[in-house]
């Protein structure tokens, strides 16, 4: 199974890299996307995937983290999207969920990268929080900007919402919240999203699914979700995994390896 959107780049979290690796590679997880959200975690995550032949990283400042954003970070994950194994622009967005939050720069720096998405001709990632709205209308003012795609990440909004973006071409990816149970609405847009539009997640350490919740996520438990999402499609599992196998491959284009003919 991939993980398409995981963030192991916590090197105090999960503890002796080789042993994290060797567990994920035991479990079954194929590859995962491991996920930036400043510029650190960005190059760790493009480090960690030197190191881990399943591993590749998304590179890009998160809404929640423009305190870290500096002067020159916005070439510097270009100049590490060049990487073979750097497969798109990410996390990106907005997230209005904290008070005080400055909306208006949280879309100047969602617009600038994804921008350098498509200068980079790589996709991007977004996440967005209490911010349907915005993030709708961004996305239709730069709609010349999503010619290499991008995935909504850990999709948490309702069937309406979900529309409006497959409209725009998105992917839609689930995470930990389509496993719990007081999650009806959420059910109804896992069925409605076409197979070759759908992917899969554990935005890890975050979201453990059912019946972890609560716990310390990990890649390993992307097969609650992928089971969860096969239940509802009403699709066996191994066809389930292999649509969101291809989807992955069809979006992030570098996972194939083709670039250089490398990895
Ligand atoms: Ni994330």
């Amino acid at each position: 199974m991939i993980d398409t959107h995981a963030h192991i780049n916590y090197p105090e979290r999960y503890g002796d890299e080789g042993a994290l690796f060797a567990g994920l590679a035991a479990a079954g997880i194929e590859k995962l996307i491991d996920v930036g959200w400043n510029y650190d975690s960005s190059l760790y995550a493009a480090q960690q995937a030197e190191r881990c032949p399943f591993v590749y990283f998304a590179a890009g400042i998160h809404p929640s983290n423009l305190a870290d954003f500096q002067e020159g970070d916005l070439e510097r994950i270009a100049q590490l999207l060049r990487r073979p194994k750097g497969v798109a622009v990410g996390e990106i967005g907005l997230d209005y969920h904290y008070d005080g939050t400055d909306e208006e720069a949280q879309k100047r720096a969602f617009t600038a990268q994804m921008e350098l998405a498509h200068e980079c001709r790589l996709p991007f990632i977004i996440h967005s929080r209490d911010a349907a709205a915005d993030t709708l209308s961004l996305l239709k003012q730069n709609r010349r900007l999503l010619e290499y795609g991008a995935v909504m990440h850990c999709f948490s909004g309702s069937p309406e919402t979900a529309a409006e973006y497959l409209k725009l071409g998105l992917y839609v990816s689930f995470a930990g919240p389509v496993t719990f149970k007081n999650a009806r609405r959420l059910d109804e847009v896992a069925k409605i999203v076409p197979a070759d539009r759908i992917l899969a997640e554990t935005d890890c350490p975050y979201l453990a699914p059912e019946p972890l919740r609560g716990t310390q996520n990990t890649p390993k438990n992307v097969r609650y979700v992928y089971e969860k999402l096969a239940l509802l499609r009403e699709t066996p599992l191994p066809l389930l995994e292999e649509q969101i196998r291809r989807n992955a491959h069809t979006l992030f284009k570098k996972l194939n390896g083709t670039d250089n003919g490398k990895i």
